[in-house]
């Protein structure tokens, strides 16, 4: 689905990843900030392997996670997008985001979490998708709850409480602000 392998959001270009953004993906994995809410630092060999589990859900699915620069430099600021997981015993389509401290509270998060609902919405015709993350990472909730997702309740992933949020493409029909192309900068 060559549509969905870069995409622009106002400042941000989107980009399916590629085996070339290991070394990026490895600095973030290892960055104390980034990571003390995504299950502790990962090394080397287990960024690899992790990239080669989303590389392989790209093939397979046709979409994924996207690297996401900024668009005015091209410097690297962070991932996310679309991809399959099973939480709360079903299999569910989450979007993720996470990028590098640097560019935290500047609306970012945000801005890829729309453009994912976009995709899921109106590429890949998703009924619905899900949003989670530990209880106390606020900043996470907080980006659901711009993003339009609505909180369905508290489940455990990988030992850990995590609050779940969901947001369906009926509910989200309504919501322009949500689904709208946004506009050029
Ligand atoms: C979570 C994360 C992606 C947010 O990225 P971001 O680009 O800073 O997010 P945004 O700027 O789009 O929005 C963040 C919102 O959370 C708010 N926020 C930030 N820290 C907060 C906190 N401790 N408590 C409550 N709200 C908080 C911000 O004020 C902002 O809301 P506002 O626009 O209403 O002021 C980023 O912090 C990150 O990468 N963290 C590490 C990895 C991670 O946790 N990823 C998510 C896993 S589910």
């Amino acid at each position: 689905m060559v549509a969905l392998d870069e995409r622009h959001t106002p400042r941000l270009t989107l980009y399916r990843m590629s085996a070339n953004d290991l070394d990026d993906l490895t600095r973030m994995h290892l960055d104390p900030r980034v990571m003390a809410t995504l299950g502790g630092l990962r090394s080397p060999e287990v960024t690899r392997a992790w990239l080669n589990n989303h590389l392989e859900h790209w093939r397979i699915y046709g979409y994924g996670l996207w690297l996401a620069r900024e668009r005015e430099t091209g410097i690297f600021a962070g991932r996310g997008g679309l991809h399959r997981v099973e939480i709360g015993g079903r299999e569910e389509i989450e979007v993720g985001y996470s990028f590098l401290p640097e560019f935290w509270g500047r609306g970012l998060a945000v801005e890829l979490a729309r453009e994912s609902i976009r995709v899921a919405f109106t590429v890949l015709n998703l009924p619905d998708i899900v949003c989670f993350t530990l209880t106390t990472n606020r900043a996470s909730e907080r980006v659901m709850q711009k993003a339009g997702f609505r909180r369905e309740g508290e489940v455990i992933y990988k030992d850990l409480p995590h609050v779940l949020y969901r947001l369906r493409r009926a509910d989200s029909e309504g919501e322009s602000e949500t689904i709208r192309e946004a506009p050029l900068p």
